[in-house]
């Protein structure tokens, strides 16, 4: 047991979800179908991903998909939030299913039974003095806007996604007061599919459709913030980044020089924008490299920058370490970053390079440069859990890994920084994003559904439930 005092009152403490990965009722409630609902279950949606071309039909002879009934959150939320308040949580990230809300994107009026269900949600999440966070778009635009526009590709998206933003600020302004706008943003330079909408087709400008693409968020972005402010003064709102600190492979300046470009790209480019509310300088040396020319409108600019967040919402999973060259050398693949593997990192069952240090570094490195609060808003161990003859799931291999990004987020805040919170992800077991296994498992609550589709979808609470509930109701001093 560790001891240490170093998590500030009010600090706090909770887990992560997404709507398309925990609720199911896809057609419920006059749910549109959304960018989830199309995707396929198991590693075919890995290779999906990363492909060119994706069509975004169902093609149920080839595929099964696992979003479509999730854990069925939609239906069981009350006892699982029940679970979340036995655990002491003061806070419960989850998204806003775009299409539960407007199903096909265009329709003038919100639907009323897609907003009904999230107050019902958030009811029930008061009831145990749970306050929400909230994350407007996860990876589940409404699938007419993907066919229709091309999701982000089209500006004309925009003035949609505000109509949605301001329709959820003004019904939940009582109800929610920490907000997000996109989920991880950035990871679209390597997974567009997700969160914008498109995929590359084999020939095109890669970095053109992206960043024309993130401009276009940008603005909504900020229109969403301009909303939160005139409707919930009060509230907090902030961007959510995919965070993974880059490291050169070696002491050579060339990697080096490689490395801060990649973090540049990656891991700061966005973030620049939403916090700074400017265009960074190294960007338009990129732009220029790589043919990329942003299609702006006037106002588009002064918007960015009058509407920057209040906060940066990020995940954390990974470090990532480059070489220019990497010829020769073993790929961290499974990291999904591309880059080289670290030799002094041990990975998990999904190749994910495990890294608490990291996190400190990073958390480090946002707040020395945008000097506004932090919030770690995912983070967690995707691992296969076996259930004991004596019925007990005894996951200590997520206890440690928890327990040491915790460590380090504890030597941050002695670092100077100032963090908001912590909510780890799939607090209960859920769709992995981007293999659609139910057998990647990130819960505190285990959920009886398997790949095949079979499982009763039945609630266990493992043994990192009890250790997680000692961490909170301690403050993070008993680890
Ligand atoms: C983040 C996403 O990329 O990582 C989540 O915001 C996702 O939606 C999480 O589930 C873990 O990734 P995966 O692929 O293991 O589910």
């Amino acid at each position: 047991t560790v001891k240490n005092e170093q998590f500030p009152q009010g600090f706090l403490w909770g887990g992560a979800t997404a709507a398309n990965q925990i609720e199911g009722g896809f057609y419920e409630g006059n749910k549109g179908l959304n960018i989830a609902d199309v995707l396929p279950g198991g590693k075919e949606r890995l290779k999906v991903l990363k492909e060119p071309g994706f069509n975004f039909e169902i093609d149920k002879t080839k595929y099964n998909y696992p979003n479509h009934e999730a854990i069925d959150f939609y239906h069981r939320y009350k006892e699982d939030i029940k679970l979340f308040a036995e655990m002491g949580f003061k806070v419960f990230r989850m998204s806003i299913a775009w299409s539960r809300i407007f199903p096909k994107g265009t329709e003038l009026e919100p639907n009323e039974e897609g907003l009904a269900f999230y107050d019902r949600v958030f009811d029930e999440l008061h009831k145990y003095g749970i306050e929400p966070v909230v994350t407007i778009s996860h990876y589940e635009m409404p699938l007419n806007l993907v066919k229709e526009y091309s999701g982000w590709k089209s500006r004309e998206v925009i003035p949609l996604f505000e109509r949605y933003a301001s329709a959820v600020l003004n019904r939940y302004k009582g109800k929610v007061k920490y907000w997000m706008t996109f989920n991880e943003i950035n990871s679209a330079l390597h997974f567009p599919i997700m969160s914008m909408g498109f995929s590359v087709q084999e020939g095109e400008n890669k970095y053109q459709k992206i960043f024309q693409a993130f401009h276009h968020q940008f603005v909504a972005s900020s229109l969403a913030v301009k909303a939160c402010r005139e409707i919930i003064p009060e509230a907090k709102i902030g961007c959510m980044l995919l965070h993974a600190p880059v490291y050169s492979y070696d002491s050579n300046p060339e990697n080096i020089l490689y490395a801060l470009q990649e973090e540049q790209i990656f891991n700061y480019f966005c973030g620049d924008v939403q916090v700074r509310g400017e265009y960074p300088g190294y960007a338009k040396r990129f732009f220029e490299e790589n043919l990329v020319d942003i299609l702006m409108e006037d106002g588009d600019l002064d918007l960015i920058k009058d509407y920057t967040v209040d906060y940066i919402g990020l995940s954390y999973y990974m470090s990532q370490t480059q070489k220019k060259e990497k010829e020769g050398l073993d790929t961290a693949a499974g990291n999904l970053l591309e880059g080289v593997k670290n030799p002094f990192l041990k990975a998990s069952d999904w190749g994910w390079e495990i890294d608490p240090t990291g996190l400190r570094i990073g958390l480090n490195r946002l707040y020395g440069r945008y000097q506004i609060p932090l919030f770690v808003v995912e983070n967690g161990l995707g691992a296969y859990d076996k259930i004991e003859d004596d019925g007990l799931i005894n996951d200590d291999y997520r206890i440690d890994y928890l327990r040491s990004h915790i460590e380090a987020m504890a030597e941050a805040i002695k670092d100077g920084v100032d963090l908001m919170g912590y909510t780890s992800w799939g607090c209960i077991d859920l769709v992995s994003a981007s293999t659609g296994e139910f057998s990647k498992r990130y819960g505190f609550i285990y959920v009886d559904k398997h790949d095949d589709g079979s499982g009763t979808l039945n609630r266990e609470r493992k043994k990192s439930f009890y250790w997680y509930k000692d961490v909170i109701k301690s403050n993070g001093e008993v680890l």
